[in-house]
């Protein structure tokens, strides 16, 4: 497989197609492994992965490429329920593949005439899903994953409460700034306050209600907390669709106190943001369009190529005043155009991949309307699932509701029912746990991720997550509940 010149790149691009085909890697049957697992070392040996000297062969090229393929997880199969992200929708796909074939930087007009464009009209779009003014009275940026859309937000935010931390940095200030976030919020929240230099102590974690939701009156009670520990509170972080339980926040209540405590609202709609797409679901959201920032990444539950995630903000050049350097090398303020159309300096980064371009041919050819019945398929499927583990013997439910497309349960192998449930009973559920996905991953047939919910003191339990890609069913539903009684059988 070697390439030189035009000729060369269309016979290698017509090469992977051809293997693609042959290694499966398209293949949505249950025939297909979701994983050929092997622990590093022996990957070692299978595959080589040294980098040297001389060039390879075309048939070392091609074996790496097969093996790649061969030994990669196999998100598109319909057994991978392991993260919030399955698959890959084919417009996606293609979309992806065309801004890879096309290689630019998202940052001026000149580079980037119809990306500017099309970036543009998903921002626009996006606005009008979430409830938000139109531009230019709000505007968004497609950003590399939800916890740098969470980090813009909290940027946004600081500088809406203190304009001259941008000269003058944190250490002017005479008080810490402090955040609130529930303890079920995603991670990502932490890490920004770390990198923007307020440090991970000033993020006061608010209690969760028995679905996962932000209690309110623990978020009124640690506001008044953080003030008179002569803190600054400056932001709110509402999670629509907890990592782990889905959980969405009650916002309009949130949204009130934010109003009346002078807080920066942010919603993080990474995971929830696409149930918005659903006239049967989106009211599950109801209250969003009343806060100032929103994250939603469409690479989880949709289908979107990874990365795929939008950050909107409410007000007239809120980004561009946030993080605007104004290089005149970049943003020559004379050229010949507009030069509003260059919308690097919006952007945190300098060179920007190109993201908007998968997302926006997904919905130009599934329509709003193609697009709400994936949403309303998954969600269906996921409640067909709920149903089945309330009613199978041996499942139970971590919680009885769940508001978006994940459902957490243990399972409680023949051995250990009708027991005593004594701590020790529950230390040894823990690892059952471990053990089945061991077995499953080694099998290679089903890839569901477990983990513990230290705030509740949950032990370990499986989280199914039911994604639009590949379009989900109920015999896939089915067929993980059989897998897993089939690995547990023994324990
Ligand atoms: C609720 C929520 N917010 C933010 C993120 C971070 O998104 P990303 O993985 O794109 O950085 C995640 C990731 O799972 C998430 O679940």
């Amino acid at each position: 497989m070697a390439a030189s010149g035009t000729n060369g790149i269309i016979d290698l691009l017509e090469k992977i197609l051809k293997i693609l085909k042959e290694e499966h890697a398209f293949d949505q049957s249950d025939d297909q492994p979701v994983v050929q697992f092997h622990y590093p070392a022996d990957l070692q040996k299978k595959m080589s992965f040294s980098l040297d000297d001389n060039p390879a062969t075309s048939n070392e090229i091609e074996t790496a490429i097969r093996q790649t393929i061969r030994y990669s997880v196999k998100t598109s199969s319909p057994n991978f329920h392991n993260q919030l992200f399955a698959g890959v929708d084919e417009y996606g796909l293609i979309g992806a593949w065309l801004t890879e074939v096309l290689n630019t930087g998202q940052y001026t007009y000149e580079v980037a005439p119809v990306f500017t464009l099309i970036e543009r009209e998903v921002i626009v779009k996006s606005l009008e899903l979430v409830g938000y003014p139109s531009m230019p009275d709000a505007d968004g940026i497609m950003c590399p994953g939800g916890s740098i859309s969470n980090m813009y937000g909290m940027m946004c935010a600081r500088h809406k409460k203190i304009p001259d931390v941008k000269k003058s940095g944190l250490s002017s200030l005479t008080s810490p700034l402090v955040c609130f976030t529930s303890e079920q919020g995603h991670y990502s929240i932490l890490k920004a306050a770390n990198w923007l230099g307020f440090g991970i102590d000033q993020v006061y974690k608010v209690k969760t209600d028995g679905f996962g939701r932000m209690i309110v009156d623990d978020l009124k009670r640690l506001i008044t907390k953080a003030r008179s520990d002569g803190n600054v509170p400056f932001f709110v972080n509402a999670t629509a669709g907890t990592t782990v339980i889905g959980a969405i926040d009650p916002l309009p209540e949130i949204a009130t106190i934010c109003r009346n405590e002078g807080l920066w609202l942010h919603v993080d709609a990474c995971l929830g943001g696409t149930l918005l797409f659903s006239e049967k679901y989106r009211y599950r959201l109801r209250g969003i369009e009343l806060s100032d920032s929103v994250s939603w990444n469409p690479h989880k539950m949709l289908g979107a190529p990874l990365q795929c995630s939008l950050f909107l903000v409410k007000g007239k050049h809120a980004l561009y005043e946030v993080n605007c350097a104004q290089a005149k090398y970049l943003f020559q303020q004379d050229k010949f155009y507009d030069v509003s159309w260059d919308t690097g300096d919006k952007s945190v980064q300098c060179g920007r991949k190109v993201d908007a371009m998968k997302f926006w041919l997904m919905w130009k050819a599934r329509g709003k309307i193609g697009l709400a019945q994936s949403v309303e398929q998954a969600m269906s499927c996921a409640e067909y699932f709920l149903k089945q583990i309330k009613e199978t013997v041996g499942f139970r439910l971590v919680q009885s509701h769940y508001q978006c497309c994940t459902v957490c349960f243990w399972y409680i192998p023949p051995s250990m029912r009708d027991q005593k449930e004594t701590p020790a009973w529950w230390k040894k559920l823990h690892e059952i746990t471990t053990q089945i996905k061991k077995r499953m991953t080694l099998d290679g047939s089903l890839l569901i991720s477990y983990m513990p919910l230290p705030e509740k003191e949950f032990v370990n339990f499986f989280r199914m997550v039911v994604n639009c890609q590949p379009p989900p069913t109920k015999s896939s539903m089915d067929y993980a509940i059989s897998q897993i009684e089939k690995f547990a059988a023994d324990l």
